[in-house]
This record gives structure tokens, C-alpha cells and sequence, in this order.
């Protein structure tokens, strides 16, 4: 971002700011996420508290449990905590005693599914909505609430709200966007209703003001609310930025306190939320409402760069910022940005496996914090040991940081110039470029932690004793031999990624996982024209959900043609031939692309053996897979491993 002038008595991003009498130390807030984690009946398991207080430990100001069903009906995960039931008291109770004791102000996001919600998981119970429509996310066919339901969860809402204020939470927040319930009463793609909660938009709104005003009754008029609304529902035909920016100014009157903006609907075919979206997109979108009320306004998505929050907050743009991943990634960004340690963030590479796992209904987990519920520190190394890490890819520094952090003494040898292993390619296609945040990262963490790094040496001219070796080193392209390969100059994915060759126009690229499609992104976004030719039947079948339709999208509009159930058979007079489902075709090819997986060896075991050392081996030279096993394993190895030795 530019850097502007900022007034003196601008605020700052460290500084209060109170809600209906709420002082909330910082303008930091950590929205609600599904956890998964297990809960047994009513009684939440201490994975939860270890959670929130770590976050709340790690500065943030204001910690949003949740989401938070207020019904049965309106679950939206088997293992989500409810409001629903005086039997969930002791579980919220402990959740919001975790917060404030680790110096944060607690808030319970409540919600209903609506037609999100799905039988399966609810019991057998049918997903409710306005109207009888399903959506593109679950494809159930919900019942239609009838106007006697439709009050009974006003209702609920209020006993819920109830709830979360007898259990010590300091304020509420209404899941009032990304495509739930109350998303599904504003719209009129989804709201076609003729009783009083459905019309024109000022009666869509019937069921969201009647919440708010039973809430209030419950809770009192100056309990502090929050409102979690869409920026745009990105649906088309549904409610778009200037309805939102309307809505904000009821929302004002009826009493909401603070405006908590985000993204569009769950089923929106609209990139929200991966690293092809801007940092920051959203930002103007709730600037325009902070211009329309007069309440605080924060905004989420794709905010994970200290100083952007600083100057947003600084330019009076937005009240507060909401940050997401980067504090599942670091709960420790807001006290390292206080601090002015903003190298020390371990940063978001918006890989998005944390949706991933959530849409899939598993346990959070993030691919670059092996440990969510730490409480903070490392166990030191007792005894201390002297380790070797051989192999400075990802793997290597994240356990030599571990190694390191807790007091052992390591030494990183790298064969290669630089560290980073194949980050540095995997940083390369389009939207991808925020990995490369990941080695900076590693870098100056073992910079910090004064860790020798050797590079440029191999394992067989050590000198030195260790009592333990961390083998790291990798792993090399698989490759393959088609008849007739030599006629047309032959490539691996990570020579075009690494820029290291110039590839001939047009280019078929054999093998179409998540390295194949983004060499083929990466090819088409400069130009070329390419063909991506798998054996399987679904192409990019290696992706998470969450990424996978976008880069799916990606490579539509870049006019890549995908081949699958298909096998290039041979080259001949230059053109690739292929054998398809429906029959053989013949492509043209100036050069082939080979992207067929990775493959580790057994390079130093043996060495490692004959010296008789303890040794244990990770990441890709292990097995190949993603970089968040590389980083687990790491950690594991700097802690489990060392200390079983
Ligand atoms: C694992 C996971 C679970 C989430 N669950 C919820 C939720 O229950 N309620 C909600 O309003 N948002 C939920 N979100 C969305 C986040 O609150 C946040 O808006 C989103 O991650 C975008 O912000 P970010 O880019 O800062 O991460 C979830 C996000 C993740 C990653
Ligand atoms: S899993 Fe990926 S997207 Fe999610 S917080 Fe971790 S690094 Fe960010």
C-alpha cells in the first residue's frame, strides 16, 4: 500500500474504542470459525479453550466464538457449539472465561443454517428456509417455515442471545451474511414469501429487525450487537453493494452496534475468498458504509499485511479490521505488530486447507501451524542435543526453527544456493506469489535464532559430531518416456515454473493434478496455447474444494483444453497423440510439459546407517505431498522425534 500522510489525532490500530459501553483494547477482531473439534453431548473439549486463549493471549481485542446454532434445525456441523439449550451454559461459560482470562473481550456469534443446514448432519431433521428452495451449496430441498416457525426462531434467537449473556459472553453477533438464514430472508432470490416476512426489501427485512428486537428484550436495549453482513451477495439477482449499504442504515436504527463486513454467499460462483483475490478486497466495499452510518464498521477477508491494517485504521477507513486466517496462521500477529516485528508474522499463504477441512466437517488445521492449541511456547530441549537438519526445503527450516526455538543445537546444510526447496517454484504460477512469504519467513526466523545455515555442501563433508540427523532433502520429478519424446524439446513443470527454459508455442503438458494445471495457468496467463492431458478422469484431483472449482475457472478462461481419461500414446510428425475416451485425436505440439508427480529416493540412508546415527526422515523426501505435511512433519520431528531419542 501507499504510504499517506496520517492526521495526528488519527486513531490507531492499537488504540480503544468502545461499543454501547464495551471498551475493547485494540481494533483487532478474530472472527467466528468452525472448530470441529470434539465435543462429547453439551461439553466442549479442552482443545476449545486452548484455542480461544491463545488467540486472545496473542493480542487480539475483540474474539468471536461461534458460529453458534440457536436451534436444531439451524446446525450447520455435527460438532458445533450451540445456544440452543440451557445444557450448553457450562461449555459457553468456559469458553468465554478462556477468552478474558487470556485479555480479550468474548462475543458469541449466533446462527441458524437455514437451507445451508443438512439433514444428514442434523439428525434427520429437514434444512428450513423461507422458501422451498435449494441451494447450489447443499442441494437439499428445504421445508418452507411457516409464519408460526418463522416467529418460534425469532424466538429462539432471543433465548440464545439470553444465553450467550448469562454465560459471561460480552456481546452477540448475527451471522446475517455469506448465504445463511438471515441472508436467505433479505434476498429475494431465496425469500418469495407472502406473509409479513416476505414482499418487497423493506418486508424481506421483517425477520431481522423482529430478531433484533426480541434480543433486545432479552438482553437489554444497550447489550452490544453485532452484525455480520455481506459486502455484496456476489449472487446474481440477489443483493448487491448499494441494497447492502441501504440495509446498513436500518440496521443503525434498529440498534446494532458495531458492522462486522465480509464476503458474498457460500454459493456464489465468485472468487471471494483464495489468493487470487486481492488483500484487502473487500475494504472499499465497507468503507462505502462506514460513509452511510454512523456506528463503527470493521471488514474481513484477505487482510493479513500489518501495515494495510495499520493504515486502513490510520485513514479512517474502517473502524476496526477483522482477521481471519492470519491468526489461525499466527495468533501472535497482533502483539509482533504492536511490537513493530512484523518480519517475525508467520504468514497466510491462503492455501485455504483450513476451508477445506471446514467444508469437509474435519478438525481445524492450518498448513503452516502444526499446533493450534500451544499455549504459547515450545517445551525446551532437555537434554539439549546437537542435531543435524539435512535439506533447507520447507521441512528442513520449519524443524530446525523448532530445533532451534527450543534451545538444541542445529545446523541447516543445504546442497543448494538458497533455501527454500521447491517454495521458490511453487511460489511461480499466477496468485501464488504469497508462498514465497513463507521462506522470508523461515529465513528470518533462523536468522533470528542465529542458526547455521550451510549451503552449497553435502552431507559427506561434514566433520562435526551430532547426535541426531533430521533428513529433509526432497524429492526429484518422476518422468516418463513416450515414443517418439526427442523430436520436440521436453520439460518438467518446474523448469517452466523456475523460468530456467523457454518454451515453444504450442505446449501439451502431460498430467493434470494441482502442478500440471498451475504450470498450465501459469503457461496460458503469458500466452500459450496448451493442452493438459490426463490419465484419471478428474483433472486437479489432488486440490482441496475450496481452490480447486477456482483454478478450474482459471484455466476455462485461459482457453486450456483438458483432456482427461486420456493418455498421450506418442509424438509423431509434431503433434502429440492422444488417446481419448471417444478415440484417438492429434494435438500440435512445440514442446512437452511433463508433470507426472514427484518421486524420493533413498540418497544418505545408507550413509546415515553406516554412521550408526539416530535419524528420522520428513517431507517430501519421506513421500512427496503438499506443504503442509512438509511443515508438520517438520514440527514433529523438532519435538516428538528429538525428544523420543
Ligand atoms: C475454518 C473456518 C471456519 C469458518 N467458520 C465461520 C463461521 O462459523 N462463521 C463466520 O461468520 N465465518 C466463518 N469463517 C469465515 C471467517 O470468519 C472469515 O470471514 C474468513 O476466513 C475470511 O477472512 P480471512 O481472509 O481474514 O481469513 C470461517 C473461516 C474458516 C477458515
Ligand atoms: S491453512 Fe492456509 S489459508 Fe488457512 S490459515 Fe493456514 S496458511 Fe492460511
Amino acid at each position: 500500500m501507499n504510504t499517506k500522510p496520517v492526521p495526528a489525532e488519527a486513531p490507531d490500530l492499537f488504540s480503544p474504542i468502545t461499543i454501547s459501553g464495551l471498551t475493547i483494547k485494540n481494533r483487532i477482531i478474530m472472527p467466528a470459525f468452525i472448530l470441529n473439534y470434539p465435543i462429547d453431548g453439551y461439553d466442549i473439549s479442552d482443545e476449545w479453550l486452548r484455542f480461544y486463549r491463545r488467540r486472545a493471549k496473542g493480542g487480539a481485542g475483540l474474539i468471536i466464538v461461534g458460529a453458534c446454532h440457536v436451534d436444531p434445525a439451524g446446525r450447520q456441523d455435527e460438532h458445533q457449539i450451540g445456544a440452543d439449550r440451557d445444557e450448553w451454559l457450562p461449555s459457553l461459560e468456559k469458553v468465554a472465561r478462556a477468552i478474558k482470562e487470556g485479555g480479550a473481550v468474548p462475543a458469541l456469534q449466533l446462527n441458524h443454517a437455514g437451507r445451508y443446514a443438512k439433514k444428514a448432519i442434523n439428525g434427520g431433521l429437514d434444512p428450513v428456509a423461507p422458501s422451498a428452495l435449494p441451494s447450489r451449496y447443499t442441494k437439499e430441498l428445504p421445508h418452507e417455515l411457516t409464519t408460526a416457525e418463522v416467529e418460534g426462531i425469532i424466538e429462539s434467537f432471543a433465548a440464545a442471545a439470553g444465553r450467550a449473556k448469562r454465560a459471561g459472553f460480552e456481546a452477540v453477533e448475527f451471522l446475517g451474511a455469506t448465504g445463511y438464514l438471515i441472508s436467505q430472508f433479505l434476498s429475494p432470490l431465496t425469500n418469495q414469501r407472502t406473509d409479513r416476512f416476505g414482499g418487497d426489501e423493506e418486508k424481506r427485512r421483517t425477520f431481522i429487525r423482529e430478531v433484533i428486537a426480541a434480543v433486545k428484550r432479552e438482553v437489554g436495549h444497550d447489550f452490544p450487537l453485532i452484525f455480520r453482513m455481506s459486502s455484496t451477495d456476489n449472487m446474481p439477482g440477489g443483493m448487491d453493494d448499494a441494497d447492502h449499504r441501504n440495509f446498513a442504515i436500518e440496521l443503525e436504527k434498529w440498534g446494532i452496534h458495531l458492522l462486522n463486513v465480509t464476503a458474498g454467499w457460500h454459493d456464489a460462483p465468485v472468487h471471494q475468498i483464495g489468493p487470487s483475490v486481492p488483500q484487502g478486497h473487500f475494504i472499499p466495499y465497507a468503507t462505502k458504509i462506514k460513509e452511510v452510518v454512523s456506528i463503527p464498521v470493521s471488514c474481513a477477508v484477505r487482510i493479513t499485511e500489518p501495515q494495510m491494517a495499520r493504515q486502513v485504521i490510520a485513514e479512517g477507513k474502517l473502524d476496526m479490521v477483522t482477521l481471519g486466517r492470519a491468526l489461525i496462521v499466527d495468533p501472535d500477529w497482533p502483539n509482533k505488530t504492536q511490537a513493530g516485528k512484523d518480519e517475525s508474522i508467520r504468514p497466510c499463504i491462503s492455501c485455504c486447507n483450513c476451508f477445506d477441512r471446514a467444508f469437509a466437517r474435519d478438525r481445524i488445521e492450518c498448513s503452516l501451524n502444526a499446533d493450534l492449541t500451544d499455549d504459547g511456547s515450545l517445551p525446551p530441549a532437555k537434554p539439549k542435543k546437537r542435531i543435524l537438519v539435512v535439506g533447507g526445503g520447507p521441512a528442513g527450516m520449519e524443524a530446525a526453527r523448532v530445533l532451534a526455538t527450543r534451545g538444541h543445537k542445529v545446523t541447516l546444510l543445504e546442497k543448494n544456493r538458497q533455501t527454500g526447496g521447491r517454495l521458490g517454484t511453487a511460489a511461480a504460477p499466477p496468485h501464488k506469489s504469497e508462498i514465497a512469504g513463507l521462506i522470508r519467513y523461515l529465513t528470518h526466523e533462523l536468522a533470528g535464532l542465529k542458526v547455521p545455515v550451510v549451503a552449497e555442501t553435502d552431507f559427506s563433508r561434514l566433520s562435526e559430531n551430532f547426535d541426531a540427523v533430521i533428513l529433509a532433502t526432497g524429492a526429484k520429478e518422476r518422468t516418463i518416456l513416450i515414443n517418439g519424446m526427442e523430436q520436440v524439446p521436453c520439460y518438467t513443470s518446474s523448469e517452466i515454473l523456475d523460468g530456467t527454459v523457454s518454451p515453444d508455442n504450442p505446449v501439451v503438458i502431460i498430467g493434470a493434478g494441482l502442478v500440471g494445471g498451475e504450470t498450465a495457468d501459469y503457461l496460458s496467463s503469458k500466452g500459450f496455447d496448451v493442452s493438459l492431458v490426463e490419465i484419471r478422469p478428474k483433472p486437479l484431483a489432488d486440490m482441496g474444494a475450496t481452490l480447486r472449482w477456482v483454478l478450474l475457472d482459471h484455466l476455462n478462461k485461459g482457453g486450456v483444453n483438458i483432456h482427461t481419461s486420456s493418455s498421450v500414446q506418442e509424438i509423431k510428425d509434431g503433434k502429440a497423440v492422444i488417446q481419448t475416451l471417444e478415440g484417438v485425436i492429434t494435438v500440435p505440439l512445440g514442446c512437452l510439459v511433463i508433470s507426472v508427480g514427484f518421486e524420493s529416493d533413498d540418497l544418505l540412508v545408507g550413509d546415515l546407517d553406516r554412521a550408526g546415527l539416530p535419524y528420522c526422515i520428513i517431507g517430501d523426501k519421506k513421500s512427496p505431498r503438499r506443504i503442509k505435511d512438509a511443515i508438520h512433519e517438520g514440527f514433529l520431528a523438532a519435538t516428538h522425534w528429538v525428544d523420543s531419542i
